[in-house]
Formats: structure tokens, C-alpha cells, sequence
């Protein structure tokens, strides 16, 4: 039997995770003096630590070019915990162990002597902290140093331990298919894949992993998720925000290499995906890789008829005025990027065959909602003649963030005499449902990698997958011109956004 706290983390993995407990290891951050180091990984680890899902020996070696000592990287962590971290929840006595386990090394990452230092304060931390020789190499720096410090770590000797070694690389992984496939390479030059682990957080989010829940521990849907009953899917990935400050990133990447080709692919192919026959690492991603490459390739000439992009002006989000992309810091006033995407795919399989999966997303959209919508086929006879409501087809919404949760939508009789009809939603929300909080993906992301399980993480040939589908639509776009700014801040997108949808007698839903 398992205990309700299991059902509600995720049936499907309780078990798996039950079975095995955290061994104690060192992470080395590279980069650990950047934002994410502060931001996302220390408040991840310590409410690990907090949780007691991680062994009171973990520790953190921080690696990164300025010089500190111990003590300081420890008191600029504890720092950074109390601006991005849960401090409501703090505790002192934890925090005291977990700082314990925290190590600083400066370094250049072009300095082989450097590795060797690396070396031996692992072997010196193995032995002060009992941590087994079981090591993870997180590489949070800029992706320019994600090959060289692969290759350093080899030359080192360091790709291999008396315990297990591990490596997590940072987003975004490449820039295009070329370079996805060099880091893929040079990372399997020194690593196994079994040892590789690509972030990708959208696969850390709860409201994610429950669609592996919701499609395969349910026997209702599965038998309508096809081509058979459903009209369309739509996946909605909206920001209110603009470029934050990261101007100067965002000019090279833009919304499709942004969100599109990592999260929303990683997303939709959940949706896709064959039932796997296990919930190992491998099996479930060999189905979503399956789904992903029967995606039809869209032609270089005939992109536009797929692909739209668009970028924002200066316009109202949330009821404030914000600039356009090209008035952000860091962004050429002329710029050519994209942020916002609308692409049309399709499936050709034998599940989805002429089923369009519609795709959008976008910065400074009216509000973030990241959403999934499953649209039905329309009855197949019209029955209800009387009524003046037209018959509105079934959807399924699955909101990803935020109000995560369930959405059915379907026709109800409206009471009274009449025979008229009133479509009415019926909701599952996890905040009400649950009232459990939600970890963060970090938290659970860095827990599966210290456990050994990639099942959420990106498998090399997913990383490149993803780039192929996109290939067409960049090269198209890299060679036409464009007329942006075409949409306002604070609204869906270009009119061409709705075009493309439109075309096929059919609509964005109102969100
Ligand atoms: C990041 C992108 O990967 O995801 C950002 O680089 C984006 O541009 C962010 O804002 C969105 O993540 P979330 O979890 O807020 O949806």
C-alpha cells in the first residue's frame, strides 16, 4: 500500500524513488558565482537538505574565476538564500549543516593545473566528508565553456571515480543543430550518456510530470487520444515579461531556440508519446523521441505557410507601460529577433495522422499562462436542432502554470423547459486539491540526477531532434526580412498568428 503523501508526489515514481536514498556526494558548480547558483541551485539543495532527502555529508564545491575563500563563499550564498530563497521556512541549525559541506576553488577554466587542484580537494573533501568518490559536475557557465571544461574534466581524469560521476549541462545546449551535435560530441568524447545530463526545466515541473500521470494511470483518456476524436491541440506558452535584462543573450536566440525547440518540444512530446512499457529512464524516452521524429518536416519554401514570428513593441502588460524589444538594453535597435512563435505540426503517425498540433509563445503577451489544449471532434450528428446555442466542441485544458490543473468542457442542459444547451467546465485545481507544496524543478531535478535517474532529463538525441524540426524555420527566417515590431506589448501576437490557425477554420482559444 502506499501512503497518500506517495499518491500525491507521483504515483508512478514513488516507487522507484522509495527504494533508494540520496548517497552522499559533491557537486562542483561551475560558474557558482552566476545568478543561477544563487537564484535556483542553493535554495533547490538546501530545501533538499531541509527535507532530509539529502545525507548530512552532501557537498558543494563552487568553482569560478574570482578568488574567495570558504568562509566567504559560504556567507555570499547564505546571502543569496535570504533574497531568493524560501526564508519563511528557514532554518538556522540546517542551514549551519549544509554550509558546512560548502567549498570554494578559484579557477580558470582554460588552465589544466586548475583540474588538477580540482582533483585534490574532491579526493580531500572524499575524505573530510566521507562522500565516496560519487560526484556531479554541474556546468552553469556561459555554453561557450560547456566543451572546454567537458574536455579539461577528461583530461584530468575526473570523468571517472571509485563512486559514480555525473555532469548536468545548463541550457540553452547550442545554438543550432551543428553546435547541439559538436557539444553532444565533445561531451560523449569524455562522458558515457548514461552519465550526461541535459536540464531542461519545464521536465522539472510538477504539472509536467503529471501528464505522464494523467495520460497512462487513467484508463479514460487513452482511448480517445487520437486522431480518431481529437480535432487539434493547442499549446499556449505565455509570458507577461519581456527580456528581463537578458538583452543581449536574447539577441542571439529568440523565442524559437528560447522556449520552442527545448521546453514546448519536451511538453508536447508528452502529449504525442506512445504509452511506454516502463517508467525507466530510457523507456520513456525512447517513445518521445519516437513521437518527435514522425514530425513531418516543414519545407524551407513553404515555412510561412507553418511558421509565423513576431516581435512586441512598446505597449501595455499587466497595466504597465513597458518598452519594445528593440528599446530593451542590450538589443540592437534594427533587430531581426523573434519573440514570439506560431507553428503549425504535424504528426505523421499512425496516433495523429492529420491531426494539427498548433504552437505558440511568446514574451509580453497579455499575462503567463502556459497551457495544453486537447479540442475534440465536433458530435457526429447534430441532434440538439432546437437550440439557438451553436454546439461547442470538447476541450481538455491542461494548465501547466499558473493555477495548475484540469479542465473539462462540455455541453450541460440549462434548466427549464427549453431544450437549450449551456457549456459548462469542470475543474480539477491541484492548489485546492492538494494543498501540498510544490517543489520547485530544480529541487526535483537535482534529486533525480544525485539519485541516478535521467528520466527527466534531455537525452542526446532529443537535444538534436529538437533543432532539426526548427532548422527550416530559422534558415527561412534568417534569409527574409521582417517588418517588426509587429504586435503590441499586452496582446496575443501578430495578426498573422491568427492567420495561420484561422486559415484552417479554426481558433486561438481566449485564454
Ligand atoms: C527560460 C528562458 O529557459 O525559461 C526564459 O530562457 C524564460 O526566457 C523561462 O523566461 C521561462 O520559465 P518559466 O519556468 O518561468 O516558465
Amino acid at each position: 500500500m502506499t501512503s497518500p503523501t506517495e499518491t500525491i508526489e507521483n504515483p508512478l515514481r514513488a516507487g522507484i524513488r522509495l527504494e533508494r536514498t540520496a548517497e552522499p556526494c559533491v557537486v562542483t558548480i561551475f560558474g557558482a558565482t552566476g545568478d543561477l547558483t544563487k537564484r535556483k541551485l542553493v535554495p533547490a539543495l538546501y530545501s533538499l537538505m531541509q527535507q532530509r532527502l539529502l545525507p548530512a555529508e552532501f557537498a558543494i564545491l563552487g568553482f569560478s574565476r574570482p578568488e574567495m575563500t570558504d568562509e566567504e563563499f559560504r556567507a555570499r550564498l547564505r546571502e543569496a538564500f535570504m533574497e531568493y530563497g524560501d526564508k519563511e521556512t528557514f532554518d538556522e541549525a540546517v542551514w549551519e549543516s549544509f554550509a558546512n559541506g560548502m567549498f570554494y576553488m578559484s579557477g580558470d577554466f582554460a588552465d589544466a593545473n586548475a583540474f588538477q587542484t580540482l582533483r585534490s580537494r574532491l579526493e580531500a573533501i572524499d575524505n573530510e566528508r566521507g562522500t565516496e568518490g560519487n560526484r556531479i559536475f554541474y556546468l552553469s557557465t556561459a555554453p561557450s565553456f560547456f566543451g572546454l571544461i567537458s574536455e579539461q574534466l577528461g583530461k584530468a581524469g575526473l570523468n571517472e571515480s571509485e563512486g559514480w560521476t555525473r555532469i548536468i549541462v545548463e541550457k540553452p545546449f547550442g545554438h543550432d543543430l551543428e553546435s547541439a551535435r559538436g557539444l553532444n560530441s565533445e561531451l560523449a568524447a569524455v562522458f558515457q550518456e548514461e552519465q550526461v545530463y541535459r536540464i531542461d526545466h519545464y521536465l522539472g515541473k510538477e504539472t509536467v510530470q503529471n501528464l505522464l500521470v494523467f495520460r497512462f494511470a487513467n484508463s479514460i483518456f487513452e482511448p480517445l487520444w487520437n486522431r480518431q476524436y481529437i480535432d487539434h491541440v493547442q499549446i499556449t506558452n505565455a509570458e507577461a515579461i519581456g527580456v528581463e535584462g537578458r538583452g543581449a543573450y536574447y539577441e542571439e536566440a529568440g523565442v524559437v531556440r528560447d522556449m520552442i525547440q527545448n521546453h514546448v518540444f519536451q511538453v508536447t512530446s508528452l502529449i504525442a508519446m506512445e504509452p511506454p512499457a516502463s517508467l525507466s529512464a530510457n523507456g520513456v524516452r525512447d517513445e518521445k523521441i519516437k513521437a518527435m521524429q514522425a514530425v513531418r518536416p516543414i519545407p524551407l519554401k513553404s515555412v510561412d505557410e507553418f511558421a509565423v514570428r513576431g516581435q512586441y513593441g512598446a505597449g501595455y502588460v499587466l497595466g504597465d507601460t513597458v518598452p519594445g524589444y528593440r528599446e530593451e538594453p542590450g538589443v540592437s535597435p534594427s533587430s531581426s529577433t523573434e519573440t514570439f512563435a506560431a507553428i503549425k505540426l504535424y504528426f505523421d503517425n499512425w496516433r495523429w495522422a492529420g491531426v494539427p498540433f498548433y504552437i505558440r509563445s511568446g514574451k509580453r503577451l497579455p499575462k503567463r499562462v502556459t497551457e495544453i489544449a486537447i479540442q475534440f471532434k465536433e458530435v457526429p450528428h447534430r441532434l440538439f436542432t432546437e437550440t439557438d446555442e451553436p454546439l461547442e466542441p470538447n476541450v481538455l485544458v491542461i494548465r501547466i502554470q499558473p493555477n495548475e490543473g484540469i479542465t473539462l468542457r462540455f455541453g450541460a442542459k440549462l434548466p427549464g423547459q427549453m431544450m437549450r444547451i449551456r457549456w459548462v467546465n469542470m475543474d480539477f485545481r491541484y492548489g485546492s486539491s492538494f494543498g501540498v507544496h510544490t517543489p520547485e524543478a530544480y529541487e526535483r531535478l537535482l534529486l533525480d540526477c544525485i539519485l541516478g535517474d535521467s528520466t527527466l532529463y534531455a537525452r542526446r538525441d532529443m537535444t538534436e531532434r529538437g533543432w532539426e524540426i526548427v532548422t527550416p524555420i530559422l534558415d527561412a527566417w534568417k534569409r527574409s526580412a521582417t517588418d517588426f515590431p509587429n504586435y503590441e506589448a499586452g496582446t496575443w501576437g501578430p495578426k498573422a498568428a491568427f492567420d495561420l490557425i484561422e486559415r484552417d477554420g479554426r481558433h486561438w482559444r481566449r485564454l
